[in-house]
C-alpha cells in the first residue's frame, strides 16, 4: 500500500536560459548523467513503491513532456491540472485519487526537481517514515540541517518528544514557511530548527483529515459528493474543481497550522537546486574546480572554478576564465560571474521585454 505522488507543475525561472516556463527545471538533465531531475525522482521511488503506484501531478501543458520522459507511466498515473494553484490543490487532487484506489494507502509526496546524493539514506528515511505513517495519524516531513539563513525554505522547530516505538521521528513545535531574513537568521542561530525538505509522508486518511480541518473548502471540492474518477469525468470534474480552488501551498495551508506534524531529521545530500551555484556545488568538478556539462566538446585553458552547461553539439573554448557561469540553451548564451548570478533575474526581465 505504498504510493508516491510526485509534484511536477512548478515553473522554473531561476535557471534561465536553460530552464524556462516552457521547460522547467524538473525536465532538465543538469548534471549530464543521462537522466533529468524528474526521471531520477521516478527511479528513486521505484525502489520504494510498485511502478503502478507512482503518480505525477503536473500542469496540462507539461503532460507531453512527462510522457516523453517517463513513457512507462500509464495514462491514469499522470494527473493533469488545468491551471496553477500551487501545491495544496495538487496534493488534494492526488491524494484523493490515491485514496479512492486504496483507502489504506501510505503516501510519500515529493517535488520532482531536487537532487539527492545518497540514495540509500534517502530510501531508508522514506521507509522509516512510511512505517510510522502507516500506524499513526502523523503528518511527517523530512528535515535538513540548515547551513545559511535561506528565506526560500520552510523552517521546522522540533522538540525532544519522539513517537512511542520510534526514536527518530520528532514532534514539531512550529513550522514557519519562508520566513523573512531576520527571522531566518534567528532560527539558524537557535540551533533547534531544520529546513523542510518539501517531502511529506502520511497516510491517505491523515492527509484527508488535515485537509478537512485546515482547508475545508478545498476538501469539499475534491471529495464532496463526487462519483468515481474515470478518464472522461475526471477531466471535467478537475476543470471545475480548479476553478473553485484557492491558490495556496501545502506549507501555508496545512503544515503551519496542523498540530500533528512530525519530522525525521535527515541527511542524504539533499539540494533543492535553487541556483546555478547549487548545481555547481553538487556537480562533479575537475582538479581546478571546473564543472563542465557535457564535457566532450568543451575545452578549457587556464580556467578554473567555472560552471559550464551547454548543448552537447556545441564546441566551447574557455581561455583565462575564472569563477564564471557559461550556459547556453535555445540559442541564448549567458556568461556571468558566478558570484553575481542573482543579477540575472533583472536581466531576464529586460530580455523578455525586448525579445
Ligand atoms: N502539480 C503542481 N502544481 N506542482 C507544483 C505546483 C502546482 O501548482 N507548484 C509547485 N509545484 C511543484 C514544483 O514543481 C516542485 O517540484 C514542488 O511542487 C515544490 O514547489 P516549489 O515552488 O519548488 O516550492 P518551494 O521550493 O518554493 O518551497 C517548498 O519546498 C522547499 C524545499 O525545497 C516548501 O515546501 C518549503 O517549505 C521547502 O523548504
Ligand atoms: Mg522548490
Amino acid at each position: 500500500n505504498r504510493y508516491a505522488l510526485i509534484m511536477a507543475g512548478g515553473v522554473g525561472s531561476r535557471f534561465w536560459p536553460v530552464s524556462r516556463t516552457e521547460f522547467p527545471k524538473q525536465f532538465i538533465d543538469f548534471f549530464g548523467v543521462g537522466k533529468t531531475l524528474i526521471q531520477s525522482t521516478y527511479d528513486r521511488f521505484l525502489q520504494i513503491c510498485l511502478p503502478e503506484n507512482i503518480f505525477i501531478v503536473t500542469n496540462e501543458s507539461y503532460v507531453d513532456l512527462i510522457k516523453e520522459q517517463l513513457p512507462q507511466l500509464g495514462e491514469n498515473q499522470i494527473l493533469a491540472e488545468p491551471m496553477m494553484r500551487n501545491t495544496a490543490p495538487c496534493i488534494a487532487y492526488g491524494s484523493s485519487k490515491i485514496a479512492e484506489l486504496n483507502p489504506d494507502a501510505v503516501i510519500v509526496v515529493a517535488p520532482s526537481d531536487h537532487t539527492i546524493a545518497n540514495q540509500a539514506a534517502f530510501i531508508n528515511a522514506i521507509e522509516t517514515s512510511m512505517e510510522v505513517a502507516a500506524q499513526t495519524d502523523c503528518l511527517i516531513t523530512l528535515g535538513i540541517k540548515p547551513n545559511r539563513p535561506d528565506t526560500g525554505y520552510g523552517y521546522i522547530q522540533y522538540t525532544d518528544e519522539v513517537l512511542v516505538g520510534n526514536s527518530e521521528v520528532h514532534k514539531v513545535k512550529t513550522f514557519t514557511e519562508k520566513p523573512n531574513l531576520e527571522l531566518a537568521k534567528s532560527f539558524l542561530q537557535s540551533g533547534d530548527f531544520l529546513w523542510n525538505a518539501g517531502i511529506f509522508i502520511w497516510s491517505a486518511s491523515a492527509i484527508n483529515r488535515a485537509l478537512q480541518r485546515h482547508l475545508p473548502d478545498m476538501h469539499e471540492i475534491f471529495t464532496g459528493g463526487r462519483t468515481v474518477y474515470n478518464t472522461d469525468n475526471e477531466k471535467a470534474f478537475i476543470a471545475n474543481a480548479y476553478q473553485l480552488c484557492t491558490n495556496i501551498s501545502i506549507d501555508f495551508g496545512i503544515m503551519e497550522k496542523a498540530d500533528n506534524v512530525f519530522v525525521l531529521p535527515s541527511d542524504f545530500g539533499w539540494s533543492d537546486l535553487g541556483t546555478w551555484a547549487s548545481i555547481y556545488e553538487m556537480a562533479e568538478k575537475d582538479y581546478v574546480g571546473n564543472a563542465v556539462i557535457p564535457s566532450e566538446q568543451v575545452m578549457m585553458y587556464d580556467s578554473s572554478n567555472c560552471m559550464v552547461n551547454v548543448p552537447k553539439e556545441k564546441l566551447v573554448i574557455l581561455q583565462g576564465m575564472h569563477d564564471y557561469i557559461v550556459v547556453e540553451e535555445n540559442n541564448t548564451l549567458l556568461i556571468c560571474k558566478r558570484a553575481e548570478e542573482q543579477n540575472v533575474k533583472n536581466i531576464v526581465a529586460d530580455v523578455k521585454a525586448k525579445f
